[in-house]
């Protein structure tokens, strides 16, 4: 039986893998953005009819305190009316038109409120809560969620803003937020920032774990620093079998993905060729 040893310990390390693997969360990037409008309900009922596992979508603060799903401080790109969302009202933005830029199928889709988004949350999903403006937020955003059937074990914050991970963490330290980061690479070929800046910058803001912009080159080496670390790593934004499938392999807990029924066949397709 001693000799068998070496064998079961290889059949836990595989069945551990393989167990990681189906337990990566499928996300869709500004709901299912590749075919519907991105951050409408729409984008968001598509994304759950082509199983996903969560939604993330970007929200904003208005003038007058509302929380609604804006990728870009203005209206312009997804509406036609150039507009500050920081400046102006929801009684004024709810008016706007956000899908017909995405083609004629989608006239008449609205821009959603953070509330309206958690409403059509099909139970047992999450959501990731990209923060596009700074830490004002905060207060408006805990009062939404706990207004919501939504708990605070299906959200995840995730900003690129530090300041918004750290007021997260201080007002509320079971929430899970992610802090983003993009890379910049050098003619050199070294990476901005390095990994051990992306390390102390996580722990410094408290942040559970890393949002990272998808470099497959950088995968394996930031999935190994991060789990030295014990700190969370996910992945943006990711549409091919080939990075999706790497970056599972480099132990990503979650692909942030604007097609999710394709990542959902590619990382399935990989399991059954093991
Ligand atoms: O999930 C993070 C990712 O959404 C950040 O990029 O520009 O699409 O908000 P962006
Ligand atoms: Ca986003």
């Amino acid at each position: 039986m001693v000799g068998m040893k070496p064998l079961s310990f290889l059949i836990s390390a595989l069945l551990a893998i393989s167990s990681t693997q189906a337990e990566t969360l499928i996300v869709a990037h500004r709901g299912a953005s590749a075919k519907a409008p991105e951050n409408t309900l729409a984008a968001f009922q598509e994304a759950w009819h082509q199983g996903a596992d969560a939604i993330e979508g970007d929200f904003r603060l208005t003038k007058d305190g509302k929380i609604v799903t804006m990728h870009d401080a203005t209206t312009k790109r997804t509406t036609g009316r150039n507009l500050v969302v920081a400046d102006t009202d929801w009684a004024t933005l709810k008016t706007l038109e956000a899908g017909s830029w995405k083609g004629k199928n989608w006239h008449g889709e609205k821009i959603p409120l953070l509330s309206d988004v958690l409403a059509a949350m099909p139970k047992g999903k999450e959501i990731f809560i990209e923060v596009k403006c700074g830490p004002e937020i905060v207060p408006a955003l805990f009062k939404t969620i706990a207004r919501s059937k939504v708990a605070l074990a299906q959200v995840t914050v995730i900003a690129f803003n530090k300041e918004v991970i750290r007021a997260v963490k201080k007002r509320e330290p079971k929430i899970t937020a992610n802090w983003l980061s993009g890379f910049k690479k050098s003619k050199k070929g070294t990476y901005t920032p390095d990994l051990d800046t992306v390390i102390s910058t996580l722990q410094e803001v408290g942040a559970d774990g890393l949002g990272a912009q998808a470099f497959g080159e950088l995968a394996h080496d930031l999935g190994a620093k991060l789990r030295q670390h014990d700190l969370g790593y996910h992945a943006w934004t990711i549409d091919s079998a080939d990075m999706g499938r790497s970056f599972v392999a480099a132990g990503v807990q979650s692909v942030t993905t604007n097609k999710p029924a394709k990542m959902r066949s590619y990382l399935a397709t990989e399991k059954a060729s093991k």
